[in-house]
């Protein structure tokens, strides 16, 4: 008997040695950033944009999409120096329609697809109740409605057209990085935004474990207060305080959210799991 017995110190240890099972492990396989054809929704804003630029700065091709056309324009216009390439289009994540067409037309532009990363989102922030004089003011279905939409039932369609396309292209490795948040954890104000991304968390491992035997890898990051245009409606002293709150002692800069994601995208051994970037804060505290 030459290998160890399962459950010892030893069994645990060793690189190099026969796996524990008998059988022989697969090659890793390598996501060569080079090599990427990627769709980045919400491409037009702080995330997308940065994940968009960095992957044409390292080769990758960029089917980029977002709602509002005025940032991908901008995107293209930085990107033309870049040595891979960012095709910029329409997309409406909550559109059936929209995504599915997106995600074809990606494909047929870039010869293929092998990354999706959802960054698409939005927040409408609001108390389920707060009381006004003679009664309470309640939070609106169509505010709790409209940010499910966007930040759940628009990142399923995505990766339901992503994960068909993939595997009636017979493509062999691909990877999908949900953008979650560590609002997942729930903060006041934001139970539409936190059901929403903790809902996609609980979609990230079931996708992982529905898809891994097509070889799509499903991951996601949940970064904590990033300096993009989400926060647009931020005070100043709002931003002081959370940036207090952070042990870090500062906001993410997109850049800090893009070494995870490129993280998922590299490491063939990760699936099923969200990612914390949030300089250590925690929600409660925030
Ligand atoms: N900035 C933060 O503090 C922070 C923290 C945690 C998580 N996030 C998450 O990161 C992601 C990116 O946020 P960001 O900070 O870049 O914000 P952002 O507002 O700069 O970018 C979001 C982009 O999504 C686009 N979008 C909205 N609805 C869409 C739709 N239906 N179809 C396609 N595109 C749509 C917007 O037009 C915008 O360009 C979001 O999912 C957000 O929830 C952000």
């Amino acid at each position: 008997m030459d290998t160890p017995a399962s459950g010892s110190l030893q069994s645990l240890s060793g690189h190099g040695a026969r796996p524990l099972t008998g059988r022989r492990a697969p090659p890793a396989k390598i996501m060569e950033l080079s090599q990427v054809k990627a769709i980045v929704t919400g491409a037009g804003g702080g995330l997308g944009g940065c994940f968009a630029r960095e992957l044409a700065a390292a080769g990758a091709s960029v089917a980029a999409g977002d709602v509002q056309p005025a940032g991908l324009r901008d995107l293209a216009a930085a990107a033309r120096t870049l040595p891979g390439k960012i095709l910029p289009a329409p997309l409406d994540i909550t559109d059936e329609e929209s995504a599915s067409a997106f995600v074809d037309t990606a494909a047929e532009q870039m010869g293929g697809l092998n990354v999706l990363i959802n960054a698409a989102g939005i927040a409408r922030d609001g108390l389920l109740i707060s009381p006004r004089p003679g009664g309470v003011n309640k939070l609106p279905l169509a505010q709790w409605r409209k940010v499910v939409d966007v930040n759940l039932t628009g990142q399923f369609l995505m990766v339901r057209e992503f994960a068909a396309r993939v595997v009636t292209a017979g493509t062999l490795h691909a990877v999908v990085v949900n953008v979650s948040s560590i609002a997942r954890a729930g903060n006041p104000g934001q139970a539409n935004y936190a059901a929403a991304k903790a809902g996609l968390d609980a979609c990230t491992r079931t996708w992982a474990l529905e898809l891994a035997r097509y070889g799509i890898r499903v991951g996601g990051v949940a970064p904590g207060v990033t300096a993009t245009g989400f926060l647009a409606g931020f005070s100043q002293e709002a931003l002081a305080r959370l940036e207090a709150a952070t042990p870090i002692g500062r906001l993410a800069q997109p850049q800090d959210v893009w070494q995870a994601v490129r993280f998922i995208l590299e490491c063939d051994f990760f699936t099923g799991r969200v990612v914390e970037v949030d300089g250590g804060a925690a929600m409660g505290v925030l």
